[in-house]
């Protein structure tokens, strides 16, 4: 399973990255907004240090919400980097422009998939990886792990190539769930990724190696 981190934080990305276990990064309007970034020039300037810092896919993106208008802002950020994957809604028209992109080489992510039927258009329209929003699903009390294994069931049975890509990662436990589950995928925040290292027993088991370490030293 890849790990994606999800912010458009530059420290956090430069953190996990230095990990060495990161495969690309995730934004969105909203942590691009987060991050007090304003006006196209400063958009495009902020996704191509991002490409500068990680090299592996990172998603940049559409704001438009009308097919031809989504094709020409998808163009100029594909254009910022050949790893820029466009990120696009899974809405009429944004199915439309998936198909476009993939008829153009252009990679892409669906964003905002909730359910199976959204993840079949996507892989319909050709879609490099889909996205479900698994922590949102958990919000309104439906089972957003259970929504990976059902499109990582049905990809298997049509052999859909599109990557199950996890979004909306709360925890270190949605991480391992979605592991299982059969995502390819996962973006997550910095705490859920390093939340995956603690365990008490590996604190307790380090201090007492030190410790006799020292009885050798
Ligand atoms: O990858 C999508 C993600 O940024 C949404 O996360 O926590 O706002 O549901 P959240």
């Amino acid at each position: 399973m890849k790990f994606f981190i999800d912010t458009a934080n530059l420290a956090q990305i430069q953190e996990a990255n230095e990990l060495g276990i990161l495969d690309g990064v995730t934004t969105n309007p909203s942590l691009m907004a987060k991050e007090g970034i304003k006006g196209e020039a400063a958009v495009m300037n902020h996704y191509k240090t991002i490409c500068e810092i990680v090299d592996g896919a990172i998603s940049a993106e559409v704001v438009s919400t009308e097919f031809n208008e989504m094709v020409e802002e998808g163009k100029k950020l594909a254009a910022i980097h050949p790893n820029i994957v466009v990120k696009v809604p899974m809405i009429k028209d944004g199915v439309k422009a998936l198909k476009w992109f993939t008829e153009n080489g252009i990679r892409t992510n669906c964003t905002l998939v909730f359910s199976a039927g959204q993840a079949i258009l996507a892989a319909k329209a050709g879609a490099t990886f889909v996205s479900p929003f698994i922590g949102r699903i958990d919000d309104s009390s439906w089972d957003g792990v259970e929504l990976i294994s059902q499109i990582a069931n049905i990809y298997g049975i049509q052999g859909f190539k599109t990557e199950i890509l996890a979004a909306s990662i709360r925890s270190p436990l949605h991480i391992v769930k979605c592991a299982e589950a059969g995502a390819d995928v996962c973006t997550c925040p910095l705490d859920s990724i390093l939340g995956l290292l603690k365990h008490p027993l590996t604190d307790i088991g380090l201090a007492k190696f030190v410790e006799d370490a020292k009885k050798f030293a």
